[in-house]
């Protein structure tokens, strides 16, 4: 018993230390991939603010395509601006070595960051970029201290500048909004989590199709129920 007492606190001891850690707490992303027209909002916004710095080199135009229900043509004017062949991967022409001499660090791809970071992280980091003109970028940002990327998303959402306050020795972040952008707050968190959204289906695009197939097998399984239990009652008349 007593082992079994020692295991379990083993067990918990590591999940109540996290909750207590004084770590930044990220908002929740609405993730909801069964949702088309986020996702595929989520796309435009990706290769319009995203592609020209960041790659996404094990996604396929020609896969996005398919998994979120776009023609071809759709897809070429709405995503393709580097290339015009709809099997290439979301590659930049950025070489590294300019991208690392002019931003500090080079844009890392963005294929799997969704998994890599979880889509709360990712929701939280393009929400809550702030001035700071100590930067070279102007802006800072709340859960990427002195980060390297620009605020790219900044016409849309506007400028804004972090208050902090202190309650009870611990730092609070809050902002102000200083230069509105062209969204309102609810229009611009919609559509970071639009952006999300796609970022969650590129980090692992077969999840679109295990979910589907999901729900098949259910309805089968569940046809099957019925049909077996009419045979078995078939098969018992004679008997009983
Ligand atoms: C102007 C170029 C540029 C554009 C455009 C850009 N980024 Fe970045 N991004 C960077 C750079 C540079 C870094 C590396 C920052 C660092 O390490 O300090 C980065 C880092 C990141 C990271 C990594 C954060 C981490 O925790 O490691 C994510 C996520 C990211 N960008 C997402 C995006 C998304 C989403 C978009 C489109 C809305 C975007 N970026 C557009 C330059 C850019």
């Amino acid at each position: 018993m007593k082992k079994l007492i020692a295991a379990f606190i083993l067990a918990v001891a590591p999940t109540v230390a996290m909750a207590s850690g004084g770590e930044v707490e990220y908002d929740k992303a609405p993730v909801d991939l069964s949702n088309m027209e986020s996702l595929q909002h989520g796309a435009k916004l990706f290769a319009t603010y995203c592609l020209s710095c960041h790659s996404a080199q094990y996604m396929r135009f020609s896969r996005v395509a398919e998994d979120l229900g776009m023609s071809e043509d759709q897809v070429k004017k709405e995503l393709m601006f580097t290339t015009d062949k709809i099997g290439s991967t979301m590659t930049i022409a950025m070489p590294a070595k300019d991208s690392k001499a002019w931003f500090g660090n080079p844009p890392p791809d963005l294929s799997v960051m969704a998994r890599a970071r979880g889509a709360d992280y990712l929701y939280t980091y393009l929400r809550t970029f702030y001035i700071d003109e100590k930067k070279p970028t102007g802006v800072n940002n709340k859960v990427f201290p002195d980060v390297g990327m620009p605020h790219v998303l900044w016409k849309l959402e506007g400028l804004k500048k972090a208050v902090v306050e202190e309650h009870d020795g611990e730092k609070h972040l809050s902002f102000e909004m200083v230069t509105p952008g062209t969204m309102k707050a609810e229009e611009y968190d919609a559509a970071v989590g639009d952006l999300v959204n796609f970022m969650v289906y590129m980090g692992e695009p077969i999840q679109l199709h295990r979910k589907a197939l999901g729900w098949k097998v259910l309805g089968f399984l569940l046809l099957f129920l019925v049909v077996s239990y009419l045979l078995k009652k078939e098969y018992w008349r004679d008997v009983h």
